[in-house]
């Protein structure tokens, strides 16, 4: 005990990696379940700002171990290279393990993901391009290398055979082919060797590190709205974001999980196509995203920006049975004159107040906003709730009463320590 779990609850970057560094600072694990390197998760804390893909935010913690679960699709190259990155930068990557089970994402996940993008065209999803889609597609298909795979060179010969088998067919509706066997298996043994010590059956010891009482943070990876089942469907990643995916791809026992932390951000923002009803099109849309520096950390793309949508974040609170909220970026809002929050929706003629089932009701939704006053002040240096403008107090009372969750943390700045405790998580 306790069993936490840190989620998006938007469309992905709401500053999960700055919470769970900051949770992570008295914890004995920190478990990362869903997605692969198409995170990008900022930590800022006193060794520097560290842009993480593959590595949990737990990495900085005294003595967290560093968990790549089971439901993580893996790129070894990707992987490799942010290690030597920590390392370079004097980062202990001593406590990292990697489960036997989880999926590799190899070259020509890469490739098929930049070809079927291609050939979506204007329905393109604005992947991250990392290969994430057929890793996971090859996974459910029973396509899929794992780790432990990589162990054993005779075993792996053969299965890399039958892989590329099923995999040069679908190449080749696009005119393309995978590299030839013997590369590709060279490199996967090279990954092997290297994976070797990191490899084990780390859903054993999640288990184990829960039963001795130990504090256990799961670091959820893109959010809610991003979700396989119930994102905006088909404008979402090929994982399980919300508080299921920790079961699967953790190996976690159900009825284990202690506290369901949402992150929420101040403002929505979201990269790729689909529908984003509080999209702001406009100069103060432009305003949020320079102000904010609001570019992907994976892919440098310029995000998409809107007012807060709490029909969304109430959608979120209920799907994943949210505890609690940590609210961050609530700086970024203390030039405004005034504040919005998109509190339903208008669609059809109708008011909602729910979030739609499909993307083409969601695609007709316009957002009907609240609006507030802003605080009109700095915030960042703020440590103690009570100090901070009655603007904001209300602006985040309004959030929770519409999101139907407590905000525990109100983070004003990337740093570890810009953070208010309001209550404790547990
Ligand atoms: P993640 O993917 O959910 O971990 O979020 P990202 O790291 O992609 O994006 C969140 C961005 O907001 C990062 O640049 C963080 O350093 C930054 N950040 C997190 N919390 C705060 C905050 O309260 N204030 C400000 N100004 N930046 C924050
Ligand atoms: P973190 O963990 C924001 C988006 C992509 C695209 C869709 C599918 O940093 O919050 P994929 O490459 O997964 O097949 O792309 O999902 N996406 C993210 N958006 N934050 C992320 O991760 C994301 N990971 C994927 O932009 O719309
Ligand atoms: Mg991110």
């Amino acid at each position: 005990m306790p069993a936490i779990v840190v989620l998006g609850a938007h469309w992905g970057d709401e500053g999960k990696g700055k919470i769970v560094d900051l949770l992570s600072q008295d914890a004995q694990m920190v478990v990362r379940f869903s997605g692969g390197d198409n995170a990008g998760h900022t930590v800022v804390n006193d060794q520097g700002t560290f842009n993480l893909h593959n590595v949990p935010s737990g990495i900085f913690s005294p003595v967290a171990k560093c968990v790549i679960g089971n439901g993580v699709v893996l790129n070894p190259q990707s992987f490799f290279e942010e290690l030597s990155a920590l390392e370079a930068r004097g980062v202990d990557v001593e406590r990292i393990i990697v489960s036997d089970k989880a999926h590799l994402v190899l070259p020509y996940h890469l490739m098929q993901d930049g070809l079927e993008e291609a050939a979506r065209g204007d329905v393109a999803i604005g992947t991250t391009k990392r290969g994430i889609g057929p890793a996971y597609a090859d996974r459910a298909a029973r396509n899929g290398i794992r780790v432990g795979d990589l162990l054993d060179d005779d075993a792996l010969a053969v299965r890399l055979g039958v892989v590329l088998d099923a995999k040069n067919p679908i190449l080749g509706l696009h005119g393309a082919e995978a590299p030839p066997f013997d590369e590709i298996y060279h490199q996967c043994r090279e990954f092997g060797e290297r994976l070797r010590p990191y490899v084990v059956q780390t859903e054993k010891l999640v288990n184990e590190a829960l039963d001795r009482g130990e504090t256990v943070i799961f670091e959820g990876a893109q959010g809610t709205l991003l979700d396989l089942q119930f994102g905006t469907y088909p404008f979402v990643t090929s994982s399980d974001t919300t508080a299921a995916g920790v079961y699967t791809g953790a190996g976690l026992r159900p009825r284990q999980l202690d506290v369901i932390l949402g992150v929420f951000k101040a403002y929505t923002s979201r990269v790729g196509t689909g529908p984003m009803p509080s999209e702001l099109l406009d100069e103060t849309g432009e305003r949020i995203r320079q102000q904010a520096h609001e570019f992907g950390v994976t892919t440098g793309r310029p995000r998409r920006v809107g007012w807060f949508d709490a029909v969304a974040g109430k959608f979120a609170v209920e799907t994943n049975g949210m505890t609690c909220g940590a609210l961050t970026r609530i700086d970024m809002l203390d030039d405004f004159d005034t504040v919005k929050v998109c509190s339903s929706y208008r669609l059809d003629g109708s008011v909602v107040d729910s979030f739609p089932a499909s993307e083409a009701l969601l695609s007709r939704c316009e957002p009907i906003y609240d609006e507030l006053p802003g605080w009109k002040q700095p915030t960042a240096h703020l440590r103690n709730y009570d100090d901070l403008p009655a603007e904001a107090k209300s602006y985040i009372r309004h959030l929770e009463r519409l999101v139907g969750c407590p905000m525990n943390l109100i983070s004003v700045g990337p740093h570890r320590d810009e953070t208010i405790c309001v209550r404790p998580i547990v």
